[in-house]
């Protein structure tokens, strides 16, 4: 294997040891990301920040609910994102 071979290997694989690094490194273990984060992301800041919803806290059905009041409000969304957006805002914005 040349230097430069090398040089791109490690570079190819070093996303996957920094997300094992950053994995272990304190015993909250922040989970992975949920893939409905993104989504609430790119879609719940158009009209307004997480300071409108961050404090509350519901199940699924419940933020169902308000994803719903949203597109009454004006929000277009897929099926599949709405599904995401609920799933993602149920499980860290959930009841505990
Ligand atoms: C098309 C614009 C728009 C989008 C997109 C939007 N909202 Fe809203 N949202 C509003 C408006 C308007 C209000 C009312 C603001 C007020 O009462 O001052 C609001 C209020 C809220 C409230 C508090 C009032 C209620 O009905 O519960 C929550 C919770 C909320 N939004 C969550 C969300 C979430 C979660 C998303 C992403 C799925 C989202 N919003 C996306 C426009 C939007």
């Amino acid at each position: 294997m040349t230097i430069r071979q090398g040089v791109s290997a490690a570079l190819a694989f070093a996303p996957l040891l920094l997300a094992a690094a950053a994995h272990g490194q304190d015993g909250t273990q922040q989970a992975a990301q949920h893939p409905g984060r993104s989504v609430v992301m790119s879609k719940c800041f158009q009209c307004h920040t997480d300071a409108m919803f961050r404090d509350q806290r519901q199940d699924r059905r419940g933020w169902e609910a308000a994803i719903y009041r949203m597109i009454g409000r004006g929000g277009l969304w897929t099926p599949e994102e709405i599904n995401l957006m609920a799933d993602y805002l149920g499980s860290d914005f959930g009841p505990k």
